[in-house]
């Protein structure tokens, strides 16, 4: 594939760039009025993320809107979930719920593994057609959540912030937990294998609850299992964000992933220290900063790129955006990387 725009995949493998290509968590969403005119014509979420030609609309929106170096296809790391057996609903201002979780071996038992990725049709004709649309303008990022973070959601059954269901069963049923992650990881190697053929030239895996483990849990429930994912799809670059999982950067020095996302409380500077010259980082402003002024936007977007001193970069925030964000805000952002970036 030729593209016009191809900053994103020449920064993940370290190669020369003019500026620093950015794009943003969550840039299809709330924050759009052009995304809420769509939404609002449906019954909900997830009917926007099972209709191919929606799906395609609102994942261009961001590239056409707000002019960054990637789209991201529209849906959600629940999807394999959903998939294996386990059905969601997304509640509207209170987020996922799924009505049945996993309590048993039995229930674990039930799921799909790798045949799970056979019902997920809607996803990999989404990605054809915002590829087909975009028509090389930037390139398209696939995702899917890391197997903990899934975990976390098939054990606790809906977000929380202290995750201690699922933590629960990872101290008493370490073999069962051993045995969905299996599961989940070959569901979503074919998931990102398949992401791949329909056109994704890169894909992230976000483990968003990495924070809520010790490092020795962290190693063993979640990082192997990113690496078993990671080592069997290495046909595109590989971007893998552990929120919150400061404790184990210097795993990520050897690791078989091209950018390592950090967040926004991972020092830059120590980070770069930590993971070496041979990862591109991606990130990591924070993103209540784009309640400031655009003046004052500009100048933390600065602050966080004199931080990269030039070295692999892909900006972005540290976590998604905030769905009430200004719109305008974010463009400033985005507009404050391209011009704030150029290599003299
Ligand atoms: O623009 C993009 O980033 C692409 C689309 C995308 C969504 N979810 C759409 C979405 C992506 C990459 C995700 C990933 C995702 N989903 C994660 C990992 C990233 C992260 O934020 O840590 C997680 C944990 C989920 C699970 C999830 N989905 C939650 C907790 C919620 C509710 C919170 C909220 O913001 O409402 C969702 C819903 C969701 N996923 C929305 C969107 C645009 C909002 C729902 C809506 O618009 O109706």
């Amino acid at each position: 594939m030729q593209y016009q725009n191809d900053l994103i995949l020449r920064a993940a493998r370290g190669e020369a760039v003019e500026r620093t290509p950015v794009w943003l968590m969550r840039q299809a969403g709330r924050i759009l009025p052009e995304y809420r005119a769509v939404r609002e014509k449906l019954s909900g979420f997830i009917e926007l993320c099972t209709t191919p030609a929606l799906a395609a609309e609102v994942t261009i929106q961001p590239v056409d809107i707000l002019g960054v170096d990637a789209a991201i296809i529209f849906s959600d790391i629940l999807v394999i979930p959903e998939a294996m057996g386990l059905p969601y609903e997304m509640q509207e201002s209170k987020g996922p719920f799924f009505p049945k979780v996993i309590t048993s071996s039995a229930d674990i038992d039930k799921l799909l593994a790798t045949d799970a990725a056979d019902h997920l049709k809607y996803v990999y004709d989404a990605i054809e057609l915002s590829v087909k649309q975009l028509n090389g303008r930037v390139p398209l990022i696939g995702f899917a959540g890391a197997p903990f973070t899934i975990l976390a959601y098939m054990i606790e059954g809906q977000g929380s912030k202290t995750f201690s269901k699922a933590r629960r069963f990872l101290y008493t049923e370490p073999v069962l937990a051993h045995r969905l992650l299996e599961k989940i990881t070959l569901a979503t190697i074919e998931y990102l294998k398949r992401q791949v053929k329909a056109g994704a030239a890169m894909y992230q895996i976000f483990d968003s609850w990495a924070g809520v483990l010790p490092p020795d849990q962290y190693r063993e429930f979640s990082l192997r299992y990113i690496k078993q994912i990671c080592e069997a799809v290495p046909q595109v670059p590989r971007t893998v964000f552990s929120k919150g999982a400061f404790f184990v950067r210097e795993d990520f020095t050897d690791f078989p992933c091209e950018t390592v996302g950090l967040d926004w409380n991972m020092d830059i500077a120590e980070s770069r220290k930590i993971i070496g010259p041979g990862k591109t980082l991606q990130g990591n402003m924070d993103p209540c900063a784009l309640y400031l002024s655009e003046d004052q936007i500009r100048v933390k977007t600065k602050e966080m790129l004199d931080a990269f001193a030039g070295s692999r970069h892909i900006a972005n925030l540290g976590h998604g955006l905030y769905p009430d964000t200004d719109k305008t805000k974010v463009k400033c952002f985005v507009d404050a990387v391209k011009e704030l970036s150029v290599k003299a």
